[in-house]
């Protein structure tokens, strides 16, 4: 059993996973809040299951969900299935999309904050305008309201009027809002390294250590393919 879980001194960060392509994004911000030992609580919304099924080949399952986890958390960007075998998930709580009545759907469970990642256009707009039509979108309004950080990771292309309107509503809101939009100046040779950037820089706007990637260091060059990433 994990620390603080039984006891009541347990605040995880909420992560949710909404139907939007990306979901490598959401595995390597899982386990980069478990490397810093955070504790998560889950919510992967019902589209989600679709772009995971369709990214990964991997099912989730709510009866099931720490071994469809397990697997997807080993899984690399590039389809490996064992690129990054062993991450302990055991400070994971799940709770189901439809659950409405789970624990991170009241602001009095306790929570450090919570990051969207993937964001779809509907969830941007399901949480500028406090919809709550799910558990996901139900704990970004409570995120908001308890003046909790929330970042929201969008990933869409292009974007419409709508949504820009939606991502403006939800900066003057206090959310981060973070596009899916990897840079090419930390030396990237992988689709991980790409994607590590990514749930990187979702990670600083949480406040949250990792050695995702490399850090932009005043001077030109160091981003070129093949310059050693150490030192
Ligand atoms: C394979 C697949 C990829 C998708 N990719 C995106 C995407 O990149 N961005 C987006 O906003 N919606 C995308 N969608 C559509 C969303 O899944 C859909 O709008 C859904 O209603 C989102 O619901 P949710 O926010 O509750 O997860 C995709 C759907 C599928 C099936």
């Amino acid at each position: 059993m994990e620390d603080g879980m039984e006891d009541g001194t347990r605040t995880p960060w909420v992560v949710g996973v909404s139907g939007a392509s990306g979901t490598p994004y959401a595995a390597s911000v899982l386990r980069g809040l478990l490397a810093a030992g955070e504790s998560v609580d889950l919510v992967v919304s019902r589209a989600s299951r679709l772009t995971l099924l369709d990214e990964t080949g991997l099912a989730f399952r709510d009866a099931h969900w720490r071994d469809d986890l397990a697997a997807w958390l080993a899984r690399g960007a590039d389809g490996k299935p064992d690129a990054f075998a062993g991450v302990d998930v055991s400070g994971v709580r799940y709770w189901a999309a439809g659950d409405l009545a789970a624990g991170p759907s009241s602001g009095s469970y306790p929570a450090k904050g919570m990051l969207i990642v993937p964001a779809s256009t509907a969830a941007v707009a399901g949480v500028a305008l406090g919809l709550s039509k799910d558990l996901l979108q139900r704990v970004a309004s409570v995120t908001l309201k308890e003046r909790r950080p929330l970042v929201v990771a969008v990933r869409e292309t292009p974007l419409s009027g709508q949504t820009l309107k939606q991502m403006v509503a939800l900066d003057e809101a206090g959310a981060v809002v973070l596009p899916a939009s990897p840079a090419f100046y930390a030396g990237a040779t992988h689709i991980q390294d790409l994607v590590d950037f990514v749930a990187g820089r979702a990670l600083d706007a949480a406040g949250v250590p990792h050695e995702l990637y490399r850090r932009w260091r005043g001077e030109i060059g160091g981003g070129a393919p093949g310059v050693p990433r150490a030192g």
